[in-house]
């Protein structure tokens, strides 16, 4: 084989490799001109490789990585440091008939003998989206599904044995008064598990969310805290916030719920922050605690909750941060737009 035929047997395979690829896959040069764009690219934007091709990759984008992309290159370009290349994100996309749509996205750097161009490797997982919202609806329906039943159920049915027990104790008193003061520990300790079970109706069911908005389900929630696990959580709030987004507040209320649920079980934490506050056009709800931190070289673990909460706050186009406070302790926040 000449040298000749051996470049071209291998471009044939590398165009063998991007033709059948599932993933779509985009090349750009420095400026962000689109140079390749193979036939995965063309299904999931729309658009035929030749329409796109010199163009701007901007195209593809959604707000604010469209208007902000030329400047990111810029800033690559000049300083050598990337947001994305290596890493890959979720993040919008724009088709060819202007619907965004969500995508995986991850970005290579190649550097070639006289320049160097960029690879997007995207995924559409509009359908991930839709399931990972459908399993948190159904969550949420059978959490306060759940709640209803043990408030109305079992609370109803605990009300009655502690009846129950107070009329025997009243019996009881002139044939024993030991006996009867038992009964009467006994419709004690049943009005306490009663307590218990509307606490935990109300965690998993919170009404007052829909009757009275985030800011006074967030208020009750450290107070049922405390309650729940002898605890000391409080609530911190300056001023009235107002936040209409019913969908958004249940999410917000979930994350804080998972949050201090987590400071309590992991965290061993003494004290509790639950706070709310307002920040130009966005809402802040936080949890912090003074407990032990997070596990050394942690790398996700098994559990449920942290990905649930990332999960939460994409689909409300939040930003999560989980950070360790300067004094030992968890700091964990959400961040939204008021008016999404
Ligand atoms: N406030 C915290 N303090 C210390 N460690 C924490 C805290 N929050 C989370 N972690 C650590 O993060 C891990 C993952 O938490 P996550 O909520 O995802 O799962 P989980 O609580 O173990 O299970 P699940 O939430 O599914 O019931 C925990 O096992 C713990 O090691
Ligand atoms: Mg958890």
């Amino acid at each position: 084989m000449t040298a000749a035929d051996a470049v071209r047997d291998q471009e044939q395979r590398l165009r063998a490799i991007l033709d059948t690829a599932v993933e779509g896959i985009i090349t750009i040069d420095e400026r962000g001109t689109i140079e390749s764009f193979n036939p995965a690219s063309e299904r999931v934007f729309g658009y035929q490789a030749k329409e796109v091709i010199g163009k701007n990759v901007k195209v593809l984008m959604a707000t604010p990585h469209h208007e902000q992309h030329d400047g990111y290159l810029a800033n690559y370009r000049h300083s050598g440091h990337a947001k994305i290349i290596g890493i890959g994100r979720e993040t919008f996309a724009r088709k060819k008939d202007g619907t965004l749509f969500p995508i995986d996205l991850s970005v290579s750097e190649v550097k070639l003998s006289d320049r160097r161009i960029f690879t997007g490797f995207i995924r559409d997982i509009t359908e991930r989206k839709r399931l990972e919202k459908e399993i948190l609806e159904i969550s949420e329906r059978e959490q306060r599904r759940i709640g209803q039943d043990l408030h109305d159920g079992l609370c109803q049915h605990l009300a009655g044995i502690e009846m129950l027990s107070q009329v025997l104790a009243k019996k009881l008193i002139p044939k024993s008064k030991a006996t009867a003061a038992r009964a009467t520990e006994i419709a004690k300790a049943v009005r306490d598990a009663i307590s218990q079970t509307r606490l935990l109706a109300r965690g998993l069911s919170p009404v007052t969310l829909e009757s009275e908005g985030l800011m006074s389900a967030l208020a009750e929630l450290a107070l049922n805290m405390e309650k729940m696990f002898k605890v000391e959580c409080v609530f911190d709030c300056d001023n009235v916030v107002k936040f209409e987004d019913h969908a958004a507040a249940t999410h917000l209320f979930r994350i804080a719920q998972e949050a201090a649920s987590n400071a309590i079980k992991h965290g061993q934490a003494k004290r509790i922050t639950v706070s709310l506050h307002e920040e130009a056009a966005h809402i802040r709800v936080s949890v912090s605690d003074d407990g032990i931190g997070f596990p050394k070289n942690f790398s996700g673990g098994t559990g449920m909750g942290l990905r649930i909460m990332q999960t939460r706050t994409n689909m409300i186009g939040g930003t999560l941060t989980i950070e360790r406070r300067p004094r030992g302790g968890t700091l964990v926040s959400c961040l939204v737009l008021k008016n999404r």
